[in-house]
């Protein structure tokens, strides 16, 4: 389905900001849309002869729907939106008028011209129309509440002609805003209450405000039941604003173990500022569970640390017992445990420190890459470079991919660049200075890059060494840290390896990993030798 601004774009001539402010309504419009009980299409212009098409629609959620079909994406002319061109060229509000028949449904129609006001706050030009149709085969008998309602509807209308509303958003509004039916409290100019729904009512009493809230001075009582007096002053001045014509953010209350999050909206029909809608909404539920969450991603980054800390723990103890060997073979091996142990650490630092179970990785590969330098022989300098970015990785791949790029990164350090005793053939001496070759001779360097197509993270670990050994076997050759290494990425990543030497020397080793959720399930994904 197409989106509004797709819609917008591809028929009209309207302006990004005329897009945006249409965004702006079709986000706060089931206010309306709710306090009409009626259906809401916003229609723009597409000719300029009369032809409309619909970009966006709503149905409310207090009374039945006048559209079965979804409306969205139609180009109307002619009779049917003759009233959308009055509300259009004329910039009122259309209320005249039979009802219309849909099907069996009988429908009363109104259209509100859309305004957006300047820069500087003057009333700019119609920029679209809201068509208001309402459902008139199940008509409610009028009580005070649908009254209050459609009192409170018809100043919204008037306001979005005046290009006064919807009010601008409050950046990092992440809760979703409190509903008519959560409960609607509606103050007159003095912030007395003039109306408050049942629900609104029960919202109150869950706060520990037992009376009638009619009469009530709104913002005064918001200060008086706050257990906290800074939000008590907080949710008052809120209700203040919104009297003074402003939009202040949303508040919340919490009083007696319940929290109440509240809206405050000002209603000013044609400019005059004549009261204010409270839309307030029990959030006490929301709120213990976003506790407990908090509790539980704090208990795993914690978790997290622990497993870090005896990682960790496990490193220095094989550390000692490195030191403690006298066989140069087997302290090499412990000394490279340790390196393993190490890095999976890394990683779960990395988890306690975030939110979610996923890393930035580049982060990781940065410190295991310069962890490898440190085994470069004494007399060589080994630089390390990363290209490209690995981006965030789910844990469970990170966990396999640090401990495969320890192993190519201290591959490529160690095989790559050996102690110049052991580069065939021999050195020329010490003392024959060739500065010519001095200067040609590469600078030792292991690149790692990643980058991410199709789902797939393509990882290279390149350095400019001496390259594999002949005869040496891509597919199979190597000892412990390759035959970790393709286990990895065959069994636990699902991915592929490939090992080769460079066309002008040194050697590559290439990883495709897939990136599919599905694809690292740790149950059948172990494999291989490990
Ligand atoms: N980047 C590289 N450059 C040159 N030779 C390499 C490289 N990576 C691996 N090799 C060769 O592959 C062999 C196996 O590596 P590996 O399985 O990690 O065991 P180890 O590092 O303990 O020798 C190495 O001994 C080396 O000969
Ligand atoms: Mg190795």
């Amino acid at each position: 389905m197409s989106t509004l601004r797709d819609l917008a774009e591809e028929h009209t001539a309207l302006r990004p900001a005329d897009i945006d402010h249409l965004h702006r309504i079709a986000g706060d419009w089931q206010l309306l849309s709710d306090l009409s009980f009626a259906d809401l299409l916003l229609w723009v212009p597409v000719d300029g002869d009369g032809t409309f098409l619909c970009v966006a629609q709503v149905r409310p959620t207090t009374a039945p729907t006048a559209y079965l079909d979804d409306q969205v994406g139609r180009i109307v002319g002619g009779a049917e939106v003759a009233h959308l061109e009055v509300a259009y060229r004329q910039g009122r509000i259309w209320r005249e008028g039979d009802p219309v028949w849909y099907g069996d449904v009988p429908a009363r129609h109104e259209a509100i011209p859309v305004r957006l006001r300047t820069g500087d706050g003057e009333a700019g030009e119609v920029i679209a129309v809201v068509g208001r149709d309402t459902n008139l085969s199940t008509a409610r008998t009028p009580s005070q509440l649908e009254l209050n309602y459609l009192t409170t509807a018809d100043d919204l209308a008037q306001m979005i002609a005046d290009g006064t509303f919807p009010p601008p958003r409050h950046p990092g509004e992440t809760t979703s805003a409190p509903r008519v039916g959560d409960g609607l409290v509606r103050l007159d100019a003095n912030g007395k209450v003039t109306y408050a729904s049942p629900n609104a009512q029960s919202a109150y009493r869950r706060l520990g405000y037992a009376s009638h809230l009619v009469g009530e001075d709104l913002a005064k009582l918001h200060r008086r039941l706050a257990s906290d007096p800074l939000e008590g002053t907080d949710a008052g001045n809120a209700v203040l604003a919104a009297l003074r014509g402003e939009a202040p953010p949303r508040r919340e209350i919490d009083a007696r173990g319940a929290t109440m999050l509240t809206r405050a909206l000002p209603l000013m029909p044609a400019g005059v500022p004549i009261g204010a809608l409270v839309l307030v909404r029990d959030i006490t539920e929301v709120r213990r569970r976003d506790r407990a969450l908090i509790t539980k991603d704090a208990t795993i980054r914690e978790i997290h640390h622990r497993v870090k800390n005896n990682l960790q723990t496990v490193a220095a103890l094989l550390r000692l017992q490195a030191r403690r060997v006298s066989m140069p073979e087997a302290r090499v091996a412990l000394e490279e445990s340790v390196r393993r142990v190490a890095s999976i650490a890394l990683v779960h630092e990395t988890l306690s420190m975030s939110s979610d179970e996923a890393v930035e990785f580049d982060g990781i590969v940065d410190r295991v890459a310069s962890a490898a330098t440190e085994v470069a022989a004494t007399e060589v300098t080994v630089g390390m470079r990363r290209r490209g970015s690995f981006g965030v990785l789910p844990a469970e791949i990170a966990t396999s991919l640090v401990m495969i790029l320890n192993e190519l990164l201290l591959n490529a350090v160690e095989h790559g660049f050996p102690p110049a005793d052991e580069e065939p053939p021999a050195p020329p001496p010490v003392d024959t200075p060739r500065p010519e070759a001095a200067v040609s001779a590469p600078r030792p360097e292991v690149v790692v890059s990643a980058h991410r197509a199709r789902k797939q993270l393509h990882v290279t670990v390149t350095d400019n060494g001496r390259g594999l050994p002949e005869q040496f076997d891509a597919e199979r050759g190597g000892n412990l840290g390759l035959q970790i290494v393709r286990a990895l990425v065959t069994g636990e990543l699902r991915g592929t390896i490939e090992l080769r030497n460079c066309a002008d020397g040194g050697t590559e080793a290439a990883i495709v990993v897939p990136l599919a959720r599905g694809t690292t399930d740790r149950l059948t994904g172990r494999a291989g030798p490990l």
